[in-house]
């Protein structure tokens, strides 16, 4: 299973802009070093003749050419010492005139020993995950939208905190979880009662990650559940399963709110089990208690839930403090 070919072509469209981007400002630099200092143009040029005559050396088998190649290579060896040299005089860095890559190691060209290069498998993630989150509320949410302010702050929480000093504590753990983010990374299961900030905070958390280039991808159980059933007993084909195992970063929004399926728990261990093997970070919130994940899910989920990091919300619910 691979992502949809669409993807693909989007990732080579950026890789083709890339290309010419660099290529046009090599050009620039090229027009502005000739006209400001002359001997880099002749050096320049110098440079492609002797690398040119060591094309058609190696290109003919006549005789024995190593002796000549040699030279060649001397030649253009010190040539392109002296470009240095006056590039450095002129107040340049000496690489100023060499080609431009944005990617270092498959130099722009998508492949890398052979195969797809890493930043081409980013750009097909990022591509995909784009399309998938095009209907998600993450504009909406930011950390600096979240106010400690809705969270009673008086002494009567049976926590041994008030309210707020734990909201604060969530909120910061989330905050620093989404700027220290990094791969492979922990995962966070946000448990707690309707309305007290846990798909805002999530929201948050995938707005900086997205904002840091990584892939994410936000969705709720019901509707991703929803889509994979669609997608594996129907034949409109689509990869979101795939999608979901090799995200960077997902977040899984409102589990236990979908239908109870014998499919969807499947779905749910594949991709847990697969992300967590592959140490990618699971960011999920429900409104289940743990014992209630247990008997819901089953042992093998819930034993994979408990070894992430799991903040409590608590509080009165937001949206209803907010329509007052
Ligand atoms: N601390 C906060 N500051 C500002 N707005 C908040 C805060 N907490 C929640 N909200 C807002 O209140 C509404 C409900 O919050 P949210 O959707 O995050 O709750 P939730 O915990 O995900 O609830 P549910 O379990 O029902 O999904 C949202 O519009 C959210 O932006
Ligand atoms: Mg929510
Ligand atoms: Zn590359």
């Amino acid at each position: 299973m691979g992502f949809d070919s669409r993807f693909y072509d989007q990732a080579e469209r950026e890789l083709k802009d890339i290309q010419s981007r660099n290529a046009a400002v090599l050009e620039m630099r090229i027009k502005e070093t000739e006209t400001r200092f002359p001997v880099t143009g002749e050096l320049r040029r110098a440079i492609a003749a002797t690398s040119g005559k060591l094309i058609a050396l190696i290109a003919d088998r006549s005789g024995d050419i190593k002796p000549k190649l040699r030279e060649l290579e001397l030649e253009n060896l010190s040539l392109q010492e002296k470009l240095r040299l006056e590039l450095v005089r002129a107040g340049y860095p000496e690489d100023y005139l060499d080609p431009i890559y944005s990617c270092r190691k498959c130099r722009d060209t998508g492949t890398y020993e052979g195969r797809l290069c890493s930043c081409f498998m980013e750009r097909v993630k990022k591509a995909a995950s784009d399309e998938l989150n095009a209907s998600s509320p993450l504009k909406l949410c930011g950390f600096d939208e979240f106010r400690l302010s809705y969270y009673d702050d008086s002494d009567h929480t049976s926590l041994g905190a008030t309210a707020r000093k734990i909201m604060e504590k969530n909120l910061e753990l989330c905050r620093k979880y989404a700027e220290d983010f990094h791969l492979p990374y922990s995962s966070i299961l946000m448990r707690g009662r309707t309305g007290l900030g846990k798909t805002h905070l999530s929201l948050s958390i995938a707005k900086t990650v997205l904002e840091k280039g990584y892939s994410v991808i936000y969705g709720s159980a019901p509707d991703l559940f929803r889509r994979i059933e669609k997608e594996h007993f129907g034949n409109s084909g689509g990869d979101t399963l795939d999608m979901l195992i090799k995200t960077d970063l997902l977040v899984l929004d409102d589990l236990g709110a979908e239908f109870e399926s014998k499919f969807y728990v499947s779905a749910f261990y594949n991709i847990l089990n697969d992300r967590m093997n592959s140490q990618l970070p699971t960011i999920i919130s429900t409104n289940l208690e743990l014992p209630e994940l247990e008997t819901r899910y089953g042992e093998r989920i819930s034993s994979r839930l408990s070894t992430m990091t799991k903040p409590i919300f608590v509080g009165s619910d937001v949206r209803m403090l907010k329509k007052q």
